[in-house]
C-alpha cells in the first residue's frame, strides 16, 4: 500500500525535539522526505539519524527562523537535495509567560519574531515554488491558548491567535493555488515544552494533575496524537480542507463553565 506522504518533500520548524521532532518522525514514515530545521543543529543531526536509520530520507538545516537568510537556505539546500519542497510546517516557537505588563519589550519581540515572523518567512520562502506548481500545503502549529484565555502566556496567546487569522487569511489567497493551509491547536502535551514548565513550578505532582485534570479526556495528549493529525493534513486525504483549525486537545476547548453548587 502507498504511504501517504510518499515522495512529498516537507520543511519542519522546530523539529529537533518536542512535536516538531514526532511529526517530522511520522511523516518520514509515511514516506515524505524531510528538513529538519531547528537552531540546535546537534539535535536536528540525531532526528536525521533515527529517520535515516529507519530507512528514511532527510536532511539536517541549522538555523534560526527569525533570520530570513537562514530560512532562504534552508529552503534552497532542501529543494536542492530532495527537489521543490511541497509542505511546510511552521512549528518552532517559544513561549515567556506572564500577564502583558509583566512581559519585558525583550521577551514580546522575541516571541513575535519566533512565532509569526518566522512563519512569515518561511511561508515566504517556499510560496513561489507552490504557487509555479500549483499545489502544496502549508500547516502552523497554533495553540489553544490562541482560542481560549488562558491565564499567564498573555503574549504567546497574542502569537497563536495570529497563525489562527493568518491560516484563514492565507487559505482564501492561495486556495486558487491548489495550495491548502490550515492550523493544529493543541491541548496541553506531554512534551518537554510541558515538562521544563512543571520542572519551574513549586508542586509539581499538583500541576501535572491539573493539567490532566483540566482536558475533559482526563489527560493531556501525546506528541503522537499531534502528529497523526498534521500527517492527515499534509496528505492528500485532505484535499478539501483549507482554512481549518483542528483542536487536538481532548475536549478543552468545547467544555464549558461547570455549575456551581
Ligand atoms: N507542548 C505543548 O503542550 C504545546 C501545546 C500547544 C501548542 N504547542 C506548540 O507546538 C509547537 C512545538 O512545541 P514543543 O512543545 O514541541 O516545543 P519545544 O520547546 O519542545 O520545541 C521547540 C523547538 O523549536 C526550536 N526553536 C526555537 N526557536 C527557534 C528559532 N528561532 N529558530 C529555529 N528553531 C527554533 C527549539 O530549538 C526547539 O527544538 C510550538 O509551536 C508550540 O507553541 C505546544
Amino acid at each position: 500500500m502507498a504511504k501517504r506522504l510518499q515522495g512529498k518533500v516537507v520543511i519542519i520548524t522546530g523539529a529537533a525535539r518536542g512535536i516538531g521532532r514526532g511529526i517530522a518522525l511520522k511523516f518520514a514514515g509515511e514516506g515524505a522526505k524531510v528538513g529538519i530545521f531547528d537552531l540546535n543543529e546537534i539535535d536536528c543531526l540525531a532526528v536525521v539519524n533515527e529517520i535515516v536509520m529507519n530507512g528514511g530520507e532527510s536532511i539536517a538545516l541549522g538555523g534560526d527562523v527569525t533570520k530570513q537568510q537562514d530560512v532562504e537556505d534552508a529552503v534552497a539546500s532542501l529543494a536542492l537535495r530532495f527537489g521543490a519542497v511541497n509542505v511546510a510546517v511552521n512549528n518552532a516557537a517559544i513561549m515567556p509567560s506572564g500577564k502583558l505588563h509583566e512581559t519585558p519589550p525583550d521577551d514580546f519581540e522575541a516571541c513575535i519574531a519566533v512565532n509569526l515572523r518566522g512563519a512569515y518567512l518561511v511561508n515566504c520562502a517556499v510560496l513561489p515554488g507552490m504557487i509555479s506548481a500549483r499545489s502544496g500545503c502549508i500547516l502552523h502549529m497554533s495553540s489553544i491558548t490562541g482560542i481560549l484565555g488562558l491565564p499567564g502566556l498573555a503574549v504567546y496567546s497574542a502569537t497563536k491567535g495570529a497563525l489562527i487569522s493568518l491560516t484563514r487569511a492565507m487559505s482564501t489567497d492561495y486556495a486558487p493555488f491548489g495550495i491548502r493551509v490550515n492550523a493544529i491547536a493543541p491541548g496541553t502535551i506531554d512534551s518537554p515544552m510541558l515538562h521544563s514548565f512543571i520542572e519551574m513550578q513549586t508542586d509539581r505532582e499538583n500541576i501535572r494533575r491539573q493539567f490532566d485534570q483540566m482536558h475533559p479526556i482526563g489527560r493531556v495528549g501525546t506528541i503522537a496524537e499531534v502528529a497523526n493529525v498534521a500527517a492527515f493534513l499534509a496528505s492528500d486525504e485532505a484535499s478539501f480542507v483549507t482554512g481549518s483549525v483542528y483542536e487536538v486537545d481532548g475536549g478543552l476547548s468545547s467544555k464549558g463553565e461547570q455549575p456551581q453548587n
